[in-house]
């Protein structure tokens, strides 16, 4: 196998997006509600974004800077009010995700453009998506900006308060049933990935002896 060595520095913003989202796939999707300071509600995908830990559990996505360099709704809002949801959207809803991708005007509500249901938080302000089966009020622990200009990213990390999660998909041992749920992730290009059973596959972790 002959392997080609590409330098990040050597590449556009775009170039460098595009090498780097084809090579870390699939990513699975926050759908991150916010408000901003006058309660207007913003609903936004990120698929950079993972979990970090849980002792105290913690979530963490970049939201990177727009291609003019500024700031996104997501960060303004997570900045001003410390607060955000990370919701889950399965399958069915992967076009509604895909649609509030777009880039409304600030305090343009995404909720209502799309026609999806804004429920009530318990211990934050933004709304959880009512349609979907999973979701994570987060109080901000942590933004770490790295690098300036467009595409820079900006780490913000959440402490998970309280989870919503829907009931048939819970199973006794208190985990969500992965082979129900109907994940989705974001990989290259334009490319999706469903978590279909016929894809998924077990291994247990070798053990000592
Ligand atoms: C599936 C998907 C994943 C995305 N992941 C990210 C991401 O991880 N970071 C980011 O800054 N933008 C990401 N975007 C683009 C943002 O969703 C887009 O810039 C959006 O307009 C930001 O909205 P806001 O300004 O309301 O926060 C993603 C878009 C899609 C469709």
């Amino acid at each position: 196998m002959q392997l080609r060595v590409i330098h990040p520095s050597e590449l556009s913003p775009r170039e460098a997006h595009a090498l780097l989202i084809s090579c870390i796939a699939p990513r699975p999707i926050a759908w991150v509600s916010t408000c901003a300071p006058n309660g207007c509600t913003n609903l936004a995908p990120y698929s950079y974004f993972n979990a970090g830990g849980s002792n105290p559990m913690s979530v963490v996505f970049s939201c990177t800077n727009g291609r003019d360099g500024n700031p996104k709704d997501t960060l303004r809002n997570v900045q001003a009010t410390g607060e955000f949801v990370v919701n889950i959207a399965p399958y069915w809803l992967a076009e509604k995700m895909n649609q509030t991708s777009f880039e409304y005007e600030y305090g343009v509500c995404e909720f209502e453009q799309v026609g999806l249901t804004r429920a009530p938080s318990l211990y934050v302000a933004p709304p959880r998506v009512a349609e979907s089966p999973i979701a994570m009020e987060c109080k901000l622990f942590q933004i770490i900006p790295h690098g300036t200009g467009p595409t820079a990213a900006n780490y913000i990390i959440g402490e998970v308060i309280c989870l919503h999660i829907a009931e048939h998909l819970l199973k006794p041992e208190g985990v969500v049933d992965n082979l129900a749920a109907d994940f989705i992730g974001r990989m290259g290009e334009s490319w999706y990935v469903r978590a279909t059973p016929e894809a998924m596959f077990r291994m247990e972790r070798p053990t000592r002896g």
